[in-house]
């Protein structure tokens, strides 16, 4: 009988998830997921799981090598893009054969109000000068950092905003949040419920990451004319991208071989 090939998982996502159970009792695949160990108490996938970062594109690589690993199918978050990086060096190095699974962004249909941004902290920044008051920030609780000034109420024209921050698990004691109100939630979120929710603080602008999947709060601002500030995806690496958990099975069907 051949051997099972190794596929490594890399994960933090539902898409890897439902990968993970879809590879569960797989004739030709052994599936390992990885995941970075951020939250507190992730959904364990089936089957193999390693937790915790591999030590940056050596220590990955050591990795693959060490666990004969025969393929490697990259799930992680569109914005994990360190990750995504490593995992095409250390793969490119190896030979071995990698793909990008990566959901579909979001796409602004007529009289969304999006204005699009670089990066978080640009987001930020552009807020400075933004007339929006009760603002809706679901950026994750690592990239808080930048809106923290924006919170101050020194009487500045450029501070006292406040926000509703809404994170999965809560931030570490010593790390900041801006001033105003943290819910820790983990989606999916309905749009009926994201629209209570934004009509119940009086939300007038939302800040989100272009993640893509359930779009509850993309369709709740729509509806309420909400001014999105919408931060644009970094760049994929070179390679196979796959936009679904179909087209991912595919693709490791056909490499384990
Ligand atoms: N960024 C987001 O908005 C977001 C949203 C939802 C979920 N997530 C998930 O959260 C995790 C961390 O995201 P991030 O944006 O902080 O990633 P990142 O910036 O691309 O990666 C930072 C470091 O975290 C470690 N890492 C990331 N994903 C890993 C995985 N699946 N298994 C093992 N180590 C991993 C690696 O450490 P070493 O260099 O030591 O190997 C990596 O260099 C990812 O698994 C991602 O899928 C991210």
């Amino acid at each position: 009988m051949a051997r099972l090939r190794n596929l490594l998982l890399l994960g933090g996502t539902g898409e890897a998830l439902r990968l993970a159970r879809e590879l569960q009792g797989h004739a030709r695949v052994r599936c390992i997921s990885s995941l970075a160990g951020r939250t507190e108490t992730p959904e364990r996938p089936p089957g193999d799981v390693r937790i915790g970062g591999f030590g940056g594109i050596d220590g990955l690589r050591d990795y693959l090598v060490a666990e004969k690993i025969d393929l490697v199918l990259d799930a992680t978050h569109p914005f994990a893009a360190q990750m995504a990086r490593h995992a095409h060096e250390a793969c490119a190095v190896l030979n071995i054969p990698r793909a990008k699974l990566v959901r579909p962004p979001w796409v602004a249909s007529p009289g969304d109000r999006w204005t699009m941004m670089p990066s978080v902290a640009a987001a930020a920044t552009f807020l400075r000068f933004h007339p929006a008051r009760r603002i809706f920030l679901t950026v994750g609780r690592q990239e808080i950092g930048p809106f923290v000034p924006l919170g101050r109420d020194d009487g500045g024209r450029e501070a006292g905003r406040w926000f509703l921050t809404r994170m999965i698990d809560p931030p570490a004691d010593d790390v900041a949040v801006p001033q105003g109100e943290t819910i820790l939630a983990r989606g999916p979120f309905a749009p009926d419920d994201e629209k209570a929710l934004m009509q119940q603080h009086r939300i007038d602008l939302l800040v989100t990451k272009n993640s893509g999947g359930a779009a509850g709060k993309i369709a709740a601002a729509a509806e309420l004319h909400i001014p999105v500030l919408m931060i644009e995806r970094p760049p994929l690496p070179p390679g196979t991208a796959l936009d679904s958990v179909g087209a991912a099975l595919g693709w490791i069907n056909i490499h384990a071989v």
